[in-house]
């Protein structure tokens, strides 16, 4: 079943939130961190918990088909208007064959630590073998982007999302990205789409310019390929793994 988690930043507000994508990494940190963990040219990608698709026309230059999920409708039927594939469904129910894509991206959508459990399980089964799922997420650790998240999500513990993913044996890779605004009317605005009105006034008067340093983590872990074996894995030999077990 899908459990939904709601997005009042991109739901109410998705023009606003068109120019918060559009302000974001602005030097293609994340872009450039991606390709170099987990490239898609000529791949199948799969972008869960797209939104409207901003990020699907990048992944498509080089792909070789790029599809999105996305459970609420009219994000959906926005991505349809864009000319973008993207299919409603949540990441716990992937409405894809076994095997069928190369790449699973998903950027601050659904994989925010414990709880998501069931869209990996999708995940590495939509994957073929050798396949990666990278996770992008905002970096709450980071300030002053991070300390203005932690104030209005104070149960959310990114040291604990970040050990649950390293658990899972996924790698951690950090960004240090610059968010450009156009003007301050824009920075404003978005910062009030992302902030309760407390947080987003400090957040504004934080930021005399039209810059600001925002910090991601970038996740990635791949199915493994039998035909292709990890040469940095070591696997325990029958006899090792028999004496631990004693
Ligand atoms: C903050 S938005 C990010 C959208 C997009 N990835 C982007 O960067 O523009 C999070 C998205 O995750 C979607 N979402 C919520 N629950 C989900 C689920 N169970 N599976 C997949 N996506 C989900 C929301 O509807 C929303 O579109």
């Amino acid at each position: 079943m899908t459990r939904t988690i709601p997005s009042p930043n991109l739901w109410n507000h998705p023009e606003v939130y068109a120019q918060e994508n559009a302000a974001q990494d602005v030097d293609g940190a994340i872009w450039q961190a991606l390709r170099e963990e987990a490239p898609w040219t000529g791949a199948d990608v799969l972008d869960v918990g797209c939104g409207d698709g901003f990020h699907l026309p990048v992944f498509a230059r080089e792909a070789a088909s790029v599809t999105g999920v996305e459970p609420h409708p009219p994000l959906v039927r926005r991505a349809r208007r864009r000319g973008l594939r993207v299919l409603e469904a949540g990441a716990e129910a992937l409405p894809l064959p076994d095997a069928s894509v190369d790449l699973v991206h998903a950027r601050t959508a659904y994989f925010f630590g414990p709880g998501c459990e069931p869209g990996l399980v999708e995940a590495q089964r939509v994957l073929r073998p050798g396949g990666a799922i990278a996770i992008v997420d905002l970096d709450a650790t980071v300030d002053p982007y991070g300390s203005w998240m932690r104030t209005d999500i104070p149960h959310y513990d990114p040291v604990r999302a970040e050990r649950f993913f390293e658990r899972l044996g996924f790698t951690t890779r950090r960004i240090a990205t610059r968010w450009e605004f156009p003007d301050r009317a824009t920075r404003d605005a978005v910062l009030r789409i992302e902030f309760s009105p407390a947080v987003a006034d400090r957040a504004i008067a934080a930021t005399p310019g039209l810059t600001l340093p925002v910090g991601y983590r970038l996740h990635v872990r791949r199915r493994p390929d039998p035909r292709r074996p990890d040469p940095r894995r070591r696997d325990l030999s029958p006899e090792s793994a028999a004496r631990l077990r004693r």
